[in-house]
């Protein structure tokens, strides 16, 4: 456990005190994004519209962002996160800099996060940033002079991925409420699992069905936002057959590894979960398989040819709401987008 999070109680430091308005801020040029809460859901919905817009207006955009620099800084590994920020900011005209691994940082020398983001500041004029403590985002964005975006900390929260989650679920079923949610994996160590539900509880109707061996169960201050939500429910088993024919989504994950203590317990429960043709035959035709990647053995690669295989249309997703977001909080426009009332008011 980190000393900067407890995971069970979810207790990190309150942005409030950070972004004094957040929530009702009209624009969001020049913030932070650490959770998906420091956002209003009208700002969600617009930076859904955003990735949308880009979508179909790709030569329209590519120089909103000229001349601009964004810096990943990524102490923990990563493909897809770290690679399409970075080709976000290229296809919106501006460039990168930064690091993939601490050992090449100067961290590896014992330069605390908040010197690293004081200098990265001076470089760069927007920052993306993964890291394997909780915590590690928020005391980021308070040390840097620059918007900081959590690409991942630790355990706890992913607000880029459930972007593209959500932008995903739109596309497929489009809506996002009233839905039936299978959550299967790594419950406990799962940021994206952490992030998906906390945001989906504040947007709609959501039964969540949380499915998981008994040592990787949703965290409490998880189930807790569920029960705060007058929406959504949840139901959990360790059963995926059981319950698979009465879901619209199955998000599948990874057994986290690299947060295991123990290298037995995580060989003992990695396989629990294999998703196959043959346990798809049980599912709605018109359900739709999600999951963040990298896949390890918790999705045949036969599954890949079923029509409900959406898990590398989330990785297309996840470059466009990363442009939206880029350019939303540098504050350069769209040419062309239009601003919805509400995202105004
Ligand atoms: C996820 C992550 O890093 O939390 N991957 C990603 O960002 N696409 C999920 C994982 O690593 O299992």
């Amino acid at each position: 456990m980190s000393e900067q999070f407890d995971r069970h109680s979810g207790e990190v430091p309150s942005t409030d005190s950070v972004f004094p308005n957040h929530v009702s801020s009209r624009s969001l040029q020049g913030r932070s994004l650490v959770t998906l809460d420091d956002i209003s859901l009208p700002q969600i919905k617009d930076l859904l519209d955003r990735a949308a817009y880009i979508d179909s207006h790709r030569r329209e955009v590519a120089h909103t962002c000229d001349g601009r620099v964004l810096a990943t800084l990524f102490y923990e590994p990563s493909t897809r996160t770290r690679l399409s920020f970075e080709t976000a900011m290229l296809r919106l005209g501006g460039q990168v800099i930064g690091f993939a691994g601490a050992q090449l940082a100067s961290v590896s020398k014992g330069e605390s996060i908040s010197d690293t983001l004081k200098t990265v500041s001076n470089y760069a004029d927007i920052v993306a940033m993964r890291h394997p403590k909780e915590g590690a985002a928020l005391v980021a964005s308070r040390a840097a002079s620059v918007p900081v975006i959590n690409a991942g900390d630790g355990g706890h929260m992913h607000p880029t991925q459930t972007l593209t989650d959500l932008a995903t679920i739109r596309a497929r079923k489009g809506r996002l409420t009233n839905l039936t949610i299978g959550m299967c994996g790594d419950l406990t160590f799962g940021r994206t699992v952490h992030s998906l539900i906390s945001t989906l509880c504040r947007l709609g109707q959501v039964d969540f069905v949380l499915i998981s061996p008994d040592e990787l169960k949703t965290p409490e201050y998880i189930l807790e936002r569920i029960d705060a939500s007058p929406t959504c429910t949840y139901r959990e088993t360790s059963d995926l057959g059981e319950v698979i024919g009465d879901l619209d989504i199955l998000y599948m994950t990874r057994v986290q590894k690299e947060r295991f203590f123990n290298e037995d317990d995580y060989l003992r429960l990695r396989d629990t979960y294999i998703l196959d043709e043959e346990k798809l035959k049980a599912a709605r035709p018109d359900m739709a398989i999600l999951h963040p990647l990298p896949r390890v053995n918790e999705i045949t690669a036969g599954v890949d040819q079923d029509p409900r295989a959406a898990y590398f249309e989330q990785v297309r997703n996840g470059m466009l709401v990363r442009m939206a977001l880029e350019s939303a909080l540098l504050g350069d426009e769209l040419p062309g987008y239009q601003v919805r009332k509400e995202v105004q008011a």
